[in-house]
């Protein structure tokens, strides 16, 4: 971070913000073991319900994700995000985004320090930041702003957690909670300094 930070300084730049948007189960998954997500997809009542996404979405200038949610949104139709989109993955890093996707992915391998000055040069100011590993990842590094969670009044009993292993406590600030008729319960935290 202070390495970044006189990046920043000398650029005459500032640091960009990181934000979160996502859904977990009641219980803290974000998808099952296997990446299956359906339970969250066509969880009853919510389709066409406005869960603020597209408000959420019109303030950020691009994506860093993990492997895992770029495999996952890889397998929809059409092309999800109409946002740049930064994975951050070791394996594919090096290599190429399948040709339709050719100007709006590009694979990184990136501290999460890394990726938020190469997308500060790239003049991003606010940064949606998904994928369960790199959120986490994210937060330990102190790099998350606010975050928008949406729980799924449903228990998995196992799966792909949104939160884990921290350094120390993260303290975070309810700002806000709003509940819609599907059951969906929407908090926004922003995370303390
Ligand atoms: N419920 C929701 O709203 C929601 C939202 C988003 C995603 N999802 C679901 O979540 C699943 C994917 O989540 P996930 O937990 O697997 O995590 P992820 O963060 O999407 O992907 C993790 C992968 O990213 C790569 N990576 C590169 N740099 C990293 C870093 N600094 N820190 C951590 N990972 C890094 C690693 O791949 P390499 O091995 O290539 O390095 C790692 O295995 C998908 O099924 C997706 O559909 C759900």
């Amino acid at each position: 971070m202070r390495r970044n930070g006189i990046i920043y300084t000398m650029y005459n730049m500032s640091a960009p913000t990181g934000h979160v948007f996502i859904a977990t189960s009641l219980d803290g998954f974000i998808a099952r073991r296997d990446g299956d997500i359906e339970w969250l997809v066509s969880f009853p009542g919510t389709q066409g319900v406005d869960h603020g996404y597209d408000a959420f979405i019109a303030d950020i200038d691009g994506l860093i994700t993990g492997r895992g949610t770029y495999e996952k949104v890889l397998t929809m139709e059409p092309w999800y995000y109409n946002r740049p989109v930064v994975v951050l993955s070791r394996q594919l890093a090096g290599t190429e985004p399948p040709e339709r996707l050719r100007g709006k992915v590009v694979f990184r391998d990136e501290t999460p320090e890394e990726a938020m000055a190469h997308v500060a040069a790239e003049g991003w100011r606010r940064v949606y930041v998904d994928g369960g590993q790199v959120i986490q990842a994210f937060l330990r590094a102190g790099l998350i702003e606010d975050m928008v969670v949406t729980q799924v009044p449903i228990l998995l009993g196992d799966g792909l957690p949104l939160f884990g292993r921290t350094d120390s406590d993260i303290r975070l600030t309810h700002q806000e909670t709003r509940s819609f008729a599907s059951g969906l319960v929407q908090s926004r935290f922003t995370v303390d300094r």
